[in-house]
């Protein structure tokens, strides 16, 4: 292993009606309160209003920021930070799925910062402070509910990137699976998509002497694939919500990769991808992972037989190591073709027009990625495998 110090500040509130604690929560930061919301998700289902009744029982003085986008943009990032200048604002409250979480970790960061934010997300300089901020989260994806991370999107330039900073995990994250029961098929299977992705971007590594992180990587993942085959035929499971929510936040809350630094690269291309496209997230990770998988196998196939063996349960016998991690590299495919992902870029019609253009905005930071260093040949390669 790597040495490591774990430090994750968010106090993670589980379970159904646990929204009761912003009671106890809130008036620890102040009295000026900005709501950050998505696209009326939280008003169809009745979300808005229980969080509205409760500030208001509290006396907070509440501004709004509705309309947060899918792929949040850095148009809204600066809608935000200007309520926040003005308005003086002491918390905000984050309720919905990554994009509006993401969001609001730029607001936060933004507003105690004097420049542009995109000066912090393009990482020219390094986020000190933040405003604090909550979550209530609807859509067990991105773990952004007990991460530091945020994407965010300049859809001007068609830029898309990650940034984090040790002062943007949330004080506090609530998670009820009754408000993940009204996501809609799509978009639970992308969440799924998305955990178990960031699962494999913290299982391909050159650390040596991991078990115990493997072992949790792959019951992470198991569990996943005998739930989500479950709940996308019964979206209103209460039970196997539950399940899921907490997988996604256990897959990218720092637990899985004490000891080692993870991969990211299809991560990285990725958001490539949807920053000239628009497409959701694990959309097209569902895409890419296979092909990057296939290209990196070479690495270390060792690697690549063990998840093969112990989470797709590929028979090793009298076969070739090789074979193996192929094999195990289909079933993946396989599986996420059975509960509905997408498996190329043609299923959002996307062909060879801007292949180069999605690779130079992979390449916008140099080389990238742990278990295998990718360049732009190697990037335009997965691309091409992915058409
Ligand atoms: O906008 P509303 O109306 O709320 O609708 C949303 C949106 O259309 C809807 N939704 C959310 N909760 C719902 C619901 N619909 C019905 N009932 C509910 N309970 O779902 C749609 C997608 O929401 P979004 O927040 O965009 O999805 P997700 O959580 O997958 O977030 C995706 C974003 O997170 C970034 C991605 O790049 C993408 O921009 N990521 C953030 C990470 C992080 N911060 O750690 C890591 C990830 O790898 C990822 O890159
Ligand atoms: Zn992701």
């Amino acid at each position: 292993m790597q040495n490591f110090t774990f430090h994750n500040p968010t106090k993670l509130i589980f379970g159904k009606g646990q929204i009761e604690q912003l009671k106890q929560e809130l008036p620890k930061y102040g009295q000026k309160v900005l709501l950050v919301y998505g696209g009326g998700s939280i008003k169809r289902n009745g979300l808005y209003d229980q969080v509205m009744n409760i500030l208001n029982e509290l006396n907070i003085e509440v501004f709004e920021l509705p309309g947060v986008e899918p792929n949040p943009r850095l148009s809204t990032v600066y809608k935000g930070v200007d309520i926040c200048k003005k308005e003086n604002i002491e918390f905000l409250l984050a309720v919905g799925g990554g994009s509006v979480i993401d969001c609001t970790k730029a607001i936060a960061a933004g507003a105690k910062y004097d420049g542009d934010p995109w000066d912090f997300i393009t990482k020219k300089t390094t986020v000190t402070e933040a405003l604090p901020f909550g979550t209530i989260l609807t859509l067990a994806a991105t773990g952004s509910e007990m991460n530091s991370g945020s994407v965010i999107t300049n859809w001007e330039t068609k830029e898309k990137y990650g940034w984090s900073s040790p002062v943007t995990f949330p004080q506090f994250s609530i998670l009820d699976p009754t408000y993940t029961l009204t996501v809609p098929k799509d978009q639970t299977i992308y969440g799924i998509v998305d955990m178990m992705s960031h699962v494999f971007e913290q299982y391909f590594h050159h650390v040596e002497n991991t078990p115990l992180q493997d072992r949790m990587c792959e019951s992470v993942l198991r569990t996943v694939m005998e739930t989500a085959p479950k709940l996308v035929n019964d979206l209103e499971n209460y039970e196997l919500r539950e399940t899921i929510l907490y997988c996604g936040t256990i897959a990218l809350n720092g637990f899985l990769q004490m000891g080692l630094r993870g991969d990211w690269a299809t991560h990285n291309i990725e958001h490539a991808v949807s920053a000239v496209y628009d497409i959701p997230h694990a959309g097209g990770l569902a895409i890419l992972f296979p092909n990057w998988m296939k290209h990196v196998l070479d690495e270390n196939v060792a690697r690549f037989k063990q998840l093969a063996v112990r989470v797709f349960d590929v028979r090793p016998d009298g076969k070739s190591d090789r074979e193996v991690a192929l094999e195990g590299i289909e079933k993946l495919r396989e599986f996420w073709s059975s509960i509905g992902a997408p498996s190329r870029l043609a299923d959002y019609g996307i062909g060879e027009e801007n292949l180069e253009l999605m690779a130079d905005k992979a390449m916008a930071f140099g080389e990238f990625g742990r278990f295998k260093k990718l360049n732009r040949d190697d990037v335009l390669a997965i691309l091409r495998a992915s058409l």
